[in-house]
């Protein structure tokens, strides 16, 4: 028998109804006051709905979301770093009342129910210091969560229609369908990896030492909302694939998207990242080098340093920390300082802004940053784009 690893908390949540049940709902949502959510709200009630931020089953009512900006868990002990909430404004409370459910929208048609058990105000800055360590708009995420409404919106999800995603249709996994795809392929270690870069030779290199240990890896892009200075999904989907097909072993990968957006929160969000990736079934996430940050935000290894903060039974899934990674001319190959003795001078990284500038002046991002397959994809994209 196979050995699984326990979604976070015990058990998967599976709020996403179908058949009679679904119907029902259906029925009832028609007749309820009804908000419109935007992609990224979208986007989390189908995370809710599908286990993927299991043990959530709804958007946090007050008490878990004080408890997890301030203590970083749920109000009942388990560890959770990111508010996952639903804000309103003013004007949309007006009609609504607590205890009352409510329908969703995406402004087309009617996507689920939140069964709407608080309506509570917060402290955005309070929380972009405690989730961001920063009140600075510049940060994305807090920039996102200054332009919330004046409220949060608490209480349990159903999902009757979920979204339909026409891009990367074969992409799209829940966790339960990962964990039997694991099963299926006799995985009992598999290494989780969160990007939301194309894979450059620093990635490659952290995922294959990785695999060196695992039996399989999930490559799991998060293909929500990011910043627009960052590369589009459908760009690094392309990437993703020609690299999977040119220099993995492909029976020892499963890529899967990771439809949440990114926060951005750096070390906090390092945990949730490795909390989700449990939840798809891995036993092991990848955390490398400034995991999830932006800027200088947050110092490189802070998204490992977090970890500390918990007992490795709490987090459950095991951390696999990674040194910066670069190519050493050296060496003539991949390294970091753990296996390097060569001097700085030898080893050769671009930081995304570099990478922009060549492509701007019509070079091809050099083999020793990036396998040549997606130095052209990413020129194709940048000539079309300019
Ligand atoms: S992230 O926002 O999803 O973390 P990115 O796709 O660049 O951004 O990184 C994916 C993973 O690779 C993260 O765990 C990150 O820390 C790691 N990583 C990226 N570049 C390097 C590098 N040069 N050395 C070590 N780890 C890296």
């Amino acid at each position: 028998m196979l050995k699984e690893i326990s979604p976070h908390g015990g058990r998967l949540t599976n709020r996403l109804f179908r058949g009679k049940e679904r119907k029902d709902l259906e029925k009832k949502a028609k007749g309820l006051k009804k908000i419109i959510l935007n992609e990224r709200e979208i986007s989390e009630l189908e995370m809710i709905a599908t286990g993927c931020f299991s043990p959530l089953e709804g958007f946090l009512t007050q008490e878990d979301y004080i408890s997890v900006i301030d203590n970083l868990r749920l109000k009942n002990g388990l560890v959770w770093t990111i508010p996952i909430s639903l804000s309103a404004t003013k004007e949309e409370i007006k009609y609504l009342k607590e205890n009352k459910p409510v329908a969703l929208s995406n402004g087309k048609e009617i996507l689920g129910i939140l069964h709407l058990k608080q309506i509570y105000t917060y402290d955005k800055k309070k929380e972009a210091q405690l989730v961001y360590k920063t009140t600075d708009p510049a940060h994305p995420g807090v920039a996102y969560l200054f332009s919330q409404g004046e409220f949060l919106l608490g209480g349990k999800i159903s999902l009757i229609n979920p979204p339909k995603h026409k891009e990367f249709s074969e992409y799209w996994f829940s966790p339960a369908q990962t964990r039997k795809l694991f099963k299926e392929r006799g995985w009992e270690r598999i290494v989780g990896f969160q990007t939301r870069n194309p894979i450059h030779r620093a990635h490659e290199f952290i995922i294959k030492t990785a695999l060196e240990i695992c039996d399989g890896l999930f490559l799991n892009p998060l293909v929500g909302e990011t910043r627009k200075t960052d590369i589009p999904a459908d760009v690094r989907m392309a990437c993703y694939k020609i690299l999977i097909d040119k220099y993995f072993p492909k029976e020892r990968v499963l890529m899967g998207v990771y439809g949440a957006a990114m926060r951005y929160a750096g070390p906090r969000e390092a945990i949730l990242h490795a909390l989700v990736r449990k939840n798809f079934g891995c036993t092991h996430f990848i955390v490398g080098r400034d995991h999830a940050g932006v800027g200088n935000f947050y110092k490189p290894f802070e998204a490992q340093e977090i970890f500390d903060e918990f007992s490795p039974e709490e987090i459950g899934i095991t951390p696999l920390f990674f040194e910066n990674a670069f190519f050493c001319r050296h060496c003539g190959g991949m390294a970091t300082v753990k296996t390097c003795p060569h001097p700085e001078e030898e080893h050769f990284s671009l930081s995304g802004t570099k990478v922009r500038e060549l492509l701007a002046s019509g070079e091809i991002p050099p083999l020793e940053f990036t396998r040549p397959e997606i130095a052209n994809i990413l020129m194709e994209w940048f000539k079309q784009n300019r």
